[in-house]
């Protein structure tokens, strides 16, 4: 079986797509897992727990009011507009992507149908009353000042990002479509965060041609029946070419 063959074969294709961090690298935000095991000079855990939110809080909202600015400073790459390209390509609803990045880069690059199952970085949460909403006016971008919640009056809401031991968002959403797609691309992640990593498993195991893009091989690369080493903003542009050049319409 082929790329090629799942196309003609299956009408109309429905294609799944996971993201992680590094489909965002060539725009200039760091990944997680450097080769010095920090995310932007960080501990994961000492800014990516709820136990950190709890214990130094102004640490955490620091860190997270950086990574929010930084937002604008950033544009989608290549490998963005290639997967809103793919979309477009495909019929109406049969396209999902995932996304594991808490940027907006797959958005401004013309993305729809997007899950962020980790949250988003524009966004903030109460905890209290649970009212989110999205908060990025220069208002609520400086370092040391919380924002209140404008729901319910609690003194400080928190990034709406989903921290280790938190249960990812739209798990069944996201589930349904990597179970019901013919095609799962999975591009720019290490494969070691669950229950991401664990996504392509599920594809494979449900009958999807599985192809992976990354710059060195992830961790559960043996599920893939092609994998492409390399960066994402070279390699996925001529593949959707490709795809669109095999006809992926019905
Ligand atoms: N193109 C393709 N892949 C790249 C590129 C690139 N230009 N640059 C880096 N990579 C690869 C790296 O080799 C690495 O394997 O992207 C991968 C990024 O892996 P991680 O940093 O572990 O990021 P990710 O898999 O998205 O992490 C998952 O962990 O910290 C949590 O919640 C956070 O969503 C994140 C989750």
């Amino acid at each position: 079986m082929s790329l090629a063959d799942v196309i003609a074969s299956d009408r109309p294709l429905r294609v799944a797509v996971l993201t992680g961090a590094g489909i965002s690298a060539e725009s200039g935000l760091r990944t997680f897992r450097g080769n010095d095991g920090l995310w932007e000079g960080h501990r994961i855990e000492e800014v990516a727990t709820p136990e950190a939110w709890e214990i130094d809080p102004q640490n955490v909202w620091r860190f997270y009011q950086q990574r929010r600015r930084q937002l604008s400073e950033v544009d989608p790459n290549p490998a963005h507009f290639a997967l809103a390209e793919l979309e477009d390509g495909v019929e109406d609803g049969c396209f999902t992507l995932i996304t594991q990045n808490v940027d907006d880069l797959h958005e401004r690059g013309g993305s729809r149908n997007l899950i962020h199952m980790h949250g988003e970085l524009r966004v903030v949460r109460c905890e209290e009353c649970a009212h989110n909403f999205e908060a990025m006016g220069a208002e609520h971008l400086a370092d040391d000042e919380f924002i209140p919640c404008p729901e319910c009056g609690h003194e400080k809401v928190r990034p709406d990002i989903v921290w280790f031991g938190e249960e990812p968002y739209q798990m069944d959403d996201l589930m349904q479509a990597v179970i019901d797609c013919e095609l799962f691309l999975v591009v720019g992640t290490s494969g070691h965060v669950h229950p991401a990593a664990g996504l392509l498993g599920l594809a494979r195991m449900r009958g999807a041609y599985c192809v992976g893009f990354n710059l060195d091989p992830p961790l559960n690369v043996g599920y893939f029946h092609e994998f492409h080493e390399g960066a994402a903003g070279e390699l996925l542009p001529p593949l959707v070419q490709q795809l669109i050049e095999l006809d992926i319409q019905p």
